[in-house]
């Protein structure tokens, strides 16, 4: 998949990913900062993923983890920040919620502060507990 929007790339094609640009971002992050480049490649490898991008330089990048049938995960959401605010976030988030590999999933997600953009998109606050158990498998 490759939609263009003005001189904007959006794909799922990973042959076409920066994968260090991606690591980059997504280490720029206050989740993943201390994420190594080796980790992240292979998160992208088994994630469905899209990249957002002008010519050579990547400028968004979200994926998720999907059983293409019941439930898919949503994490990694980073936009550049000198591209904030333009409705490229929103671009994503429409693309990647009608994907194939999510479009028939529950989608879920966890955040810290930017509730408000998700609610725009009919995510809502699970009444649930969210739990985590971190893995030191990478450090
Ligand atoms: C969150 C993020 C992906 C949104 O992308 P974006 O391109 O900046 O968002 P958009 O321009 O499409 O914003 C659409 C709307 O959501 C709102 N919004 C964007 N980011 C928001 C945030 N963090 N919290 C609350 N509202 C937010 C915008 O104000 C805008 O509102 P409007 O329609 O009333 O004008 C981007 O700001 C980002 O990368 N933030 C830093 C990393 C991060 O926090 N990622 C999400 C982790 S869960």
């Amino acid at each position: 998949m490759l939609l263009t929007r003005d001189d904007l790339i959006l794909t799922d094609e990973q042959n076409r990913f920066d994968v260090p640009a991606i690591a980059a971002l997504i280490q720029n992050t206050y989740w993943a900062s201390h994420r190594g480049v080796e980790q992240i490649a292979a998160s992208l490898r088994s994630s469905t993923c899209l990249a957002l991008m002008r010519g050579e330089k990547t400028l968004g990048f979200v994926r998720a983890i999907t059983d293409h049938s019941v439930n898919s995960y949503i994490c990694d959401f980073v936009i550049a920040e000198e591209c904030r605010g333009q409705k490229l976030g929103t671009w994503m988030l429409e693309v990647l919620m009608a994907h194939p590999d999510l479009v028939r999933t529950s989608q879920l997600l966890i955040t810290k502060d930017a509730a408000a953009f998700y609610e725009q998109h009919g995510f809502a606050e699970h009444p649930y507990v969210c739990m985590k158990r971190p893995t030191q498998a990478w450090s």
